[in-house]
């Protein structure tokens, strides 16, 4: 009795350095009404707020999202960059992984944020809503962990958006009615503000940073359709990680980011004590830029401002790249390297997929177009999203009709029509894939941030002009840099490579959501394994059903959590990365300590003494039986 009491109380401190929590949130969404530059807009946002909440979790922590919509329209959320290991009901995208929360409807969204650290950010994936509903998605190493560079002093997310003065879901529509491009932005905005630089604006980010310390800026482009260079006056960066990704440290004085991407970088506030605006221009990626003229080529801005300095003195202003410059961005994107990594080898599966834009007749739904139609494909397939049934049901449910897995492996012959088509691409569980994205040379060309839901890839070689095949001394197997968004180059082409561990529908698509309606994605369906944790797990039962009458139902108001005591059952296993369960760290253990609502910005991690008392009991009654 008395071993089982030492067992018992090592277990109880074990738990009480615990690294792994929940971290619970309620998102709400709804209408907001705004003031920016000198209108009143009605969004639609989280909680009241814009950039909505931020999450900020510990690596290896559970994170249950309760999204209840009370917006008018459709809505999902995607948690851009997590690697849904075995949670792929919770990854989000629209009539991929689920079908859309309706109004005044919930869903919850569980899954692990593990093996992953860094700068994220979550996003609606449905219609245009992201432009207003997204907010920043912070993983930190886990207690006893460190991040591989010096101990900031400070941190500062900085979420850069792109603002319409007027409803986007309209913007949207009308654009996909017409055929047309989406009609330009208003503004592009730091942490939901526009800064000084508009007529106008009504107020601007700060931030207040003490003299000689070490600032991270945990940047994220969550603007729609905008490329965009970022600068401080009077400071370098030292990027240490892109897209949660940690890279070997690069010292640059401008950020170049693509929708969906995120940089980590160090400033060192050693400059005159004063006030430096932190600024925010698009890069025009479409050659010839003529074809551009009509993007919105605004600046926004942001103050750094030293603390004890005067907040009403005039920011100094950084000399921006011009718009057109991607030489500046090009040399951000090839200078990056990552951490000395295993890239997974060999390769399995070999593809080339080219990034087209062109013309398809209207078709019937479009009902303001004439003619033609601006359309997208990847190898000439333009992609069309199921309307009855998500990809990830069909899937799982094995349901034909819904999707053809004849996704073309390679780039089709010249003069080869574009075809509409919901085409995927399977994959047997644990292959490793390879892809050449290649742009075309011919113009007009035009940047596509190629995002992959459920993994991360490694970016192995990338560079203008046509890719040679077989050219595999231009990869870097060192220390490539990993992303889960790739900015294609104008032009030119980029390799990457990702292990497909992961069962389920996994979208590949541009990050510019003018895009994705127009066809510039596909998808990947991964295969089941053959062990129990390889094999796709069945849906949540508040999984939202996809029309009236369909089998699934959507719970409202959502289930009780269940009582504290059922919280403390033995670990489950929750393997991950090829990793064991590591129960020494308790991780798996002790649940449900941190509760932290949408505004709590606090690290709530108590641990509740019924909780305790049940780990105990649970813990002893099976080894005295
Ligand atoms: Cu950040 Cu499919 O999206």
């Amino acid at each position: 009795m008395a071993q089982l009491l030492w067992l018992a109380l090592g277990l109880l401190l074990a738990s009480s350095v615990a690294e792994a929590a929940t971290a619970n949130y309620t998102f709400t969404v709804q209408s907001m009404r705004i003031n920016q530059l000198c209108n009143n807009t009605d969004i639609i946002a989280v909680n009241g707020q814009l950039p909505g909440p931020t999450i900020d979790v510990f690596e290896g922590d559970e994170v249950v999202v309760d999204v209840i919509n009370s917006s008018p329209y459709n809505l999902t959320i995607h948690w851009h960059g997590i690697m849904q290991l075995r949670t792929p009901w919770a990854d989000g995208p629209s009539m991929v992984t689920q079908c859309p929360i309706q109004p005044n409807s919930s869903y919850i969204y569980r899954f692990n944020v593990t093996g992953q650290e860094g700068t994220l950010w979550w996003h609606a994936h449905s219609s245009f809503l992201r432009a207003t509903v997204y907010g920043a998605f912070i993983i930190r190493p886990r207690k006893g962990n460190a991040y591989p560079f010096p101990m900031p002093d400070q941190e500062v997310p900085i979420v850069l958006g792109e603002w319409w003065s007027q409803n986007v879901v309209d913007v949207e529509n009308d654009a996909v009615m017409s055929g047309q491009r989406p009609i330009q932005s208003d503004a592009y905005t730091v942490n939901g503000l526009t800064g000084q630089l508009y007529q106008c604006a009504n107020e601007t980010f700060t931030a207040v940073v003490q003299p000689n310390t070490t600032v991270l800026l945990r940047v994220i482009n969550a603007a729609l359709n905008a490329h965009l260079f970022f600068k401080v006056a009077g400071h370098n960066f030292t990027v240490v990680a892109v897209d949660a990704c940690y890279t070997a440290n690069y010292t640059t004085d401008t950020l170049v980011l693509a929708p969906g991407n995120s940089v980590d970088a160090l400033i060192f506030t050693d400059a005159t004590p004063g006030s430096y605006y932190m600024a925010v221009e698009p890069h025009d990626t479409l050659s010839p830029s003529t074809v551009a003229t009509s993007d919105d080529d605004s600046t926004a801005t942001a103050i750094l401002l030293y603390n004890g300095t005067s907040a009403t003195a005039t920011p100094a202003m950084p000399t921006m790249p011009t718009n057109f410059d991607t030489t500046t961005a090009n040399a951000f994107y090839f200078g990056l390297r990552g951490l000395p990594a295993a890239v997974p080898s060999p390769v399995d599966v070999s593809m080339t997929i080219e990034l087209g834009l062109g013309q398809l007749p209207c078709d019937a739904t479009q009902t303001s177009c004439t003619g033609k139609a601006f359309a997208a494909a990847m190898n000439g397939v333009s992609f069309r999203l199921p309307t009855q049934l998500s990809l990830l049901e069909a899937q799982f449910d094995g349901k034909p009709g819904v999707y053809t897995a004849d996704f073309p492996d390679a780039v089709p012959p010249n003069g080869t029509a574009m075809v509409e088509g919901t085409k995927v691409r399977s994959l047997p569980y644990n292959s490793t894939v390879e892809i050449v994205l290649q742009n075309p040379v011919a113009l007009p060309s035009e940047n596509h941030p190629i995002h992959l839901h459920g993994f991360n890839f490694f970016v192995l070689a990338q560079g203008l002009g046509t890719f040679t095949p077989g050219n595999t001394s231009a990869y870097n197997l060192v220390d490539p840099v990993a992303r889960n968004t790739i900015a294609v180059p104008t032009g030119g082409w980029v390799v990457i490579r990702f292990l497909a561990n992961n069962p389920g529908m996994w979208f590949f698509h541009c990050h510019l959501d003018a895009h994705v309606p127009m066809g510039l994605g596909m998808v990947f369906a991964v295969e089941n394994g053959t062990t129990p944790d390889s094999i796709l797990p069945p849906p949540p039962d508040d999984l939202p059903m996809c029309r009236p009458g369909s089998k699934r139902r959507h719970v409202v108001p959502p289930p009780p959590p269940p009582p504290p005591e059922a919280k403390a059952q033995p670990p489950q296993s929750h393997e991950t990365n090829g990793r064991p369960p590591s129960n020494k760290e308790g991780g798996d253990i002790t649940r449900g300590g941190a509760v932290r609502s949408g505004q709590d910005k606090e690290q709530g991690r108590s641990i509740t003494c019924l909780l305790l008392l049940g780990l105990i009991l649970g813990t002893i009654v099976p080894l005295a039986s």
